[in-house]
This record gives C-alpha cells, structure tokens and sequence, in this order.
C-alpha cells in the first residue's frame, strides 16, 4: 500500500485504523474503541484500555528477548565520556529508582519535575516516573529559576530530580542555586528533591529535603509496572505561548504510545534493533518523543548526546557520532547544520567519518531553508526530510511517510499530511481557501492519539487557544498553504511566538519581563530575521517621563534582565531605546510592520497607523544594532 491507500484507510475509518496500530503496543487490558468523543470537543483516545508507557518502553523489550542490546549510548564530547545501558541494565535502574520514589510516597497521577542535563538519568527518571503511574514534568535546563519556578507552582510536584550542573561550552551551569532559587520563589513546594551529582560540580544538599542519586535509590525494592488507564496523562510538558505563562500539554499514555510506535517505520523507517538518534534535549518535544520514548518503545538504541554541533570539538561531532554507533536515521534542527555549514562550509570534516550506513536526515523544529536542506544533501549523500510539527501534537502532522512510500521531495514543504491529520488551510472566516492560497494552517477536529487532549490546569484556556477560533478544527498558530499535490507549506506564525535555534520562545513573555524594569514605561519585542538561529529576539523599550539614565545603562539592565527571568536559552541581546512605538489609531502596536523594517523587507504602510514618522525612527533604531538594511 503506498501512502495515499494507507491515508485513504484512515480517513474511511479512523477507529478501525488506529486499533489496529494499538495491536503492536502491550496492554494490560486492551482498549474497546480508539475513539472517546463523548465530550466532543475534547476526545480522547483508548481511555478504557490499561497500559504502563515504562513496560512498553523497556520490560517487553527485556522479555522478547532485547535484554543484552543496548536501549540507550551516551555520549558526552563535552565532559569526554562515554558509555552504553542495555535494556535489562535499564530495566533494573529504572524499576529500581521507581521503588526508591514509591517508597518515598510517590503515587499514580503525582508530579515529578525533571530538571536535568543530558545525562542517561534523565530517561531513567522519566521511564521511573511513568513505571509508577506519575506524571513528570521535565523543564529545560537553560531555563532560569524563574521560569522554573513558573512550572512549579502550575504543576504541582511532589518531587523534583536534578542534576547538580549542566555543561555548556566554556561554563558550567550549577543547576543546584536555580533549583533552590525556584523553590524560594514558588508557591508550591516539593516534599524532597534528589539530586544527581555530577563530578564536574557537586551540589550543597539541604538536609531532610535533598538526597543524593545513589544512596536515595540504595536500599530500594524494585517497583514493577503500575498500569493506568489509556487517557492518564504520561507527563506534562511546557511550552510557549502568546503570554509569559507557558501552556503545560498534556500527553495520554494509550495515544502516546500508539502514535510514537507507528511514526519509528512509517516516518522514520527504522526497524527494531537498529539505532536512532535525534540530536535535540530532553526539555523539548523532540527530546521526549525522540530521544526517550519513540525509540524505545519501537526496541531502537538511542543516542543521549551531551555536546553542540559545532565547537565540542569540532564540526565534525555530529558524523563521528553517525558513524561510530552505526545511526541509521538523525534527527535534528535545521539551526545545528546552519552551525556546522558555518564552520565548515564545504563539508570537509565528514570525510574523516563513513557514514555510508545512514539512510536519511530528518528536519524539525523550526523553517527548513533551501540553501540549508541543499547543502546538507550534496555533503551527507542522503534524502534529507523536512517534517512539522508541535509540542502539542508530539508528532508530524506533516511529512514524508519513507517506512511507506518516499514520496518526491518539494524543497521548502515538509511534504503531506499523515494519517490522523486532516490539514486545511482557512480564511479569517473560518473557510477552506483553494490550492495555492495562503491561510491560517487548521486539523479538522477530533486531533490523532497522543496529541493534547486539554492544557494541565486550563480548559478554558485550551479552548480559548485552540478551539475557538475555528470550531470544529484545531488552531495550530501556523500559516501556509497547500499546493495543488497536497504538499504543505508553512510560512509563519500567527500568534507571538518565535523560534530561536529550534526554541519556542514567547515575545510576550519577554514583554511582560521588559515591563517590570523601574524605567521602562512601554515595550516591545520582535523576532527578527537570523542566519544562523533563524530568529532573534529584538526589544525596544520606551522609558519613563523624566529617566535621563544612559541608553546603553537601561539595554544592558534590560538584557540581564530576561537571561535571569527567562534564562540564556531566549538570547536576547537586541535591544534599543526609543520614544515611541508605532501603532495604530486604537493603540495597537505594529510589530508587523517593525518585523519587516528590521528585516530589511518591503511593506505597506497600514492605514490604521497613528504617525507614519514613528517608522522612520524605528528604521533608524533597528540600523544601530545592525539590522534594517544597515
Ligand atoms: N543549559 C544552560 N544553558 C543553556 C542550555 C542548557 N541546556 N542550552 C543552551 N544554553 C545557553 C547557551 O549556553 C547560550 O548561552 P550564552 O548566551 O551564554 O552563549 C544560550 O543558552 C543560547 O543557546 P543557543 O540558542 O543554543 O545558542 P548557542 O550559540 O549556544 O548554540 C546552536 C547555537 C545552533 C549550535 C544551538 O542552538 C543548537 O545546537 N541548536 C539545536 C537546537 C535543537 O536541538 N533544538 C531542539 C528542537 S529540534
Ligand atoms: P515546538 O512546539 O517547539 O516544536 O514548535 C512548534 C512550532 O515550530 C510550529 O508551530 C512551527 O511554527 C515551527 N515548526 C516546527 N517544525 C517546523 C517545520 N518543519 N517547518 C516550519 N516550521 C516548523
């Protein structure tokens, strides 16, 4: 069957096609129906069904016979170490933490944040969490304690894992001061907190809250498998939204495991046994979906790597690991191969690595550009695929189906829709719009398994952020068009995120954390256009009635600002001081129209605009940082 037989069999009968994907998942008591649309618009998926995500991802594998493979390698050019966890090893480090935070009070539906670097332990305290019917919440470690701090209080835990430092090149990051800053700061406060510490920086343990990995876990009964019902969230994962407070998505564990098993061959066309490696961390989507729990459901061996793609050592770190353990699909941002054409724009260093066995390159995240895509298929000799999607769905919406058919790539679309995802582009009428137009991107409701069913703490925000503006669809905050073929392309966003370096980033929040500085009286940020990230954060401040302060005094505030209340991962940098920001006669600010001026880029001057010299001045800012045409 080629790909437009297996959509078409979706489509003729979706419950029929997903509960035949739920045979190759192991379930402690099968599912009656895939569909739950009782509530409609909200559904569920397979919420009758009793399942464990920890045994699918490691006890089966155990018991069919993968114990001596391995599950996950790491690999750390940064600390200069590796090592390699089989299964059955997995199988026993991860039942036996999970005792260990049983023992210690953790029950089915508790939070437990993650805050660590990328170490094998994160899996493994992911894997504990979910052996036990919790629900982690794993939050990015370039994340400021701030921010942290946020996802406390919105979920809750009982427990917070961490590292004691992560490591980025030329610096160590001490995870332990933002962990106890962000408790300080939180409402909410964990029972106790375990600690992994790192030789590169041990951590103060608080006595009575803190325990140390090893000894936490030393006495410990092995806790078996604990299954939960198909709809119990698996875990919660933040991500940004159009204001400051992040959107926590929540992932069912039938859906999840259904949906994750099926993408291993039909999109990533890898067959169990073999390995795969996606290049991203474990505090984003890619990381859960495609450095945890894909893989290892599907019985692959998983890469944990600790390193950039350039400068730990070298531009060659990302084919030295292809080629050493043998990966036979990669997975990672378009930014990082932006970094490494960068350094090494001819592609010479992969000619010190055979990575012949590789079969394709896969490309997420953010835009894939032409000369990025081009560049990366004359160097590494493979197809390389672009492929969309978001936090919320866990999974493409859109991409080449290869493990079913490959179908000819379109430089600049990340090609069709997967089964599940019925993808129309609408007017602002709500109103599917012909082949070739441009519209707001919409998923004709009920969204596939494993998708969101709600946001942790907030129906109404979910609907509000989702569901309203199109009923009956999705709203995915993208905008593009489909082409005759039915190929996909997306253009921009819809709403004020933008995407630095792969990071889902809000322009909202940064606004909220410009406002809180004593001299600032208005403010906006702007994502602007960027080489190697492929967007920047770009900040303009007005000051207060009578600040006389320095300039440059107040940007400087302002940078440090957001890298203490967001944290490094926003790099903001770009900021400039002006008198007024452009906008319209009812007060809305242009950001728009600031966007394209920063950009360098045509535009037509809105008609609803207050003072059209205002854009002059903003031109002339935005040349001081070097942008705009300077
Ligand atoms: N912990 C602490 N700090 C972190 C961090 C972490 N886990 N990850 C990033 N940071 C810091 C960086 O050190 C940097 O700090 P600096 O301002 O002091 O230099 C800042 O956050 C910005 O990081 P980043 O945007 O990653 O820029 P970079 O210059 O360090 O690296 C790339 C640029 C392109 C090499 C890098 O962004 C990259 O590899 N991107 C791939 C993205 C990716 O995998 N995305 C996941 C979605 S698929
Ligand atoms: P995240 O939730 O962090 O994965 O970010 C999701 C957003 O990143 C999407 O809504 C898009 O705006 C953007 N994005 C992800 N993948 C792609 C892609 N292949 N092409 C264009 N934009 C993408």
């Amino acid at each position: 069957m080629g790909y437009r037989d297996v959509y078409a069999s979706w489509q003729q009968n979706p419950d029929a096609f997903w509960m035949e994907q739920s045979k190759s998942i192991s379930w402690d008591r099968e599912p009656s129906k895939a569909l739950f649309d009782e509530e409609a618009p909200l559904y569920e998926w397979f919420s009758d069904g009793m399942v464990n995500t920890c045994y699918n991802a490691v006890d089966r594998h155990v018991e069919n016979g993968r114990g001596a493979q391995d599950a996950i390698i790491h690999d750390s050019p940064i600390t200069g170490s590796k090592s390699k966890i089989t299964y059955a090893d997995l199988k026993d480090r991860v039942s036996k933490l999970a005792g260990a935070l049983r023992a210690k009070g953790i029950e089915k539906g508790d939070r437990v944040i993650i805050y660590m670097p990328m170490v094998p332990e994160a899996l493994i305290a992911m894997l504990a969490v979910t052996r036990i019917g919790a629900i982690h919440s794993v939050v990015f470690g370039g994340f400021a304690a701030n921010e942290l701090a946020v996802r406390i209080d919105d979920a809750q835990p009982k427990a917070i894992i961490a590292g004691s430092c992560g490591i980025e090149p030329g610096r160590v990051v001490d995870y332990k001061p933002l962990l106890d800053g962000a408790i300080d700061l939180a409402k909410s406060k964990p029972e106790f907190c375990v600690i992994l510490q790192r030789e590169q920086k041990e951590a103060e343990l608080i006595e009575g809250r803190d325990f140390e990995w090893s000894a936490f876990q030393e006495n410990a009964d092995p806790a078996d498998c604990l299954p939960v019902e198909g709809n119990h969230p698996a875990y919660i994962l933040y991500t940004s939204g159009t204001t400051g407070a992040p959107k926590g998505v929540v992932r069912p564990t039938g859906g999840h495991l259904v949906a994750l098993n099926w993408t291993m061959k039909n999109i990533y066309n890898v067959e169990p046994g073999e390995v795969f490696w996606a290049a991203s961390d474990v505090g984003w989507v890619v990381g859960h979906s495609y450095i945890c729990y894909a893989p290892l459901i599907h019985g692959n061996t998983t890469i944990v790597f600790e390193g950039k793609p350039v400068g730990t050592p070298d531009a060659g770190t990302f084919w030295r690991v292809i080629s050493e353990y043998n990966v036979k699909a990669f997975f990672t941002a378009p930014t990082a191969l932006r970094a490494i054409k960068r350094d090494d724009p001819k592609g010479e260093m992969i000619k010190d690595y055979d990575i012949s066995q590789l079969r394709a390159l896969y490309l997420a995240g953010e835009r894939a550009d032409p000369d990025t895509i081009e560049w990366a298929q004359r160097v590494m000799q493979v197809p390389v695929y672009d492929h969309w999607w978001q936090t919320e769905t866990g999974y493409t919406i859109a991409g080449n189906p290869v493990g079913i058919e490959a179908l000819p790539v379109k430089i600049g679309s990340p090609t069709v829709a997967m089964p599940g995802y019925d993808v129309q582009i609408l007017d602002e009428g709500g109103n599917p719009v012909s082949s070739g137009e441009l519209g707001a991107i919409a998923v004709k409701l009920p969204l596939p398994p494993g998708t969101l069913p709600t946001l942790w703490n907030a129906e109404e925000r979910f609907r509000k952020s989702y569901l309203t503006t199109f009923p009956g669809y999705y709203e995915t905050g993208d905008a593009g068009m489909i082409d005759e073929d039915g190929y996909l392309y997306i253009m921009a966003r819809t709403d004020d995120v933008i995407n630095v370096a792969g990071h889902r980033l809000s322009t909202g929040g940064m606004e909220e954390v410009l406002a809180g500085h004593p001299d600032v009286a208005e403010c906006a940020v702007i994502g602007v256009t960027d080489q190697l990230k492929g967007q920047l954060p770009m900040g303009f401040v007005c000051l207060n009635k009578g600040c006389d302060r320095p300039h440059t005094e107040v940007v400087a505030e302002c940078v440090k600002l957001v890298r203490e209340k967001i944290g490094p991962v926003a790099a903001f940098k770009l900021a400039v001081v002006i008198d007024r920001l452009p906008k319209t006669r009812s007060g809305k600010i242009l950001r728009g129209t600031m966007v394209k001026i920063a950009d360098n880029e045509d535009f037509k001057m809105p008609a609803t605009i207050d003072d059209p010299a205002i854009l002059d001045e903003i031109r002339t800012a935005v040349r001081t940082l070097g942008y705009g045409g300077a």
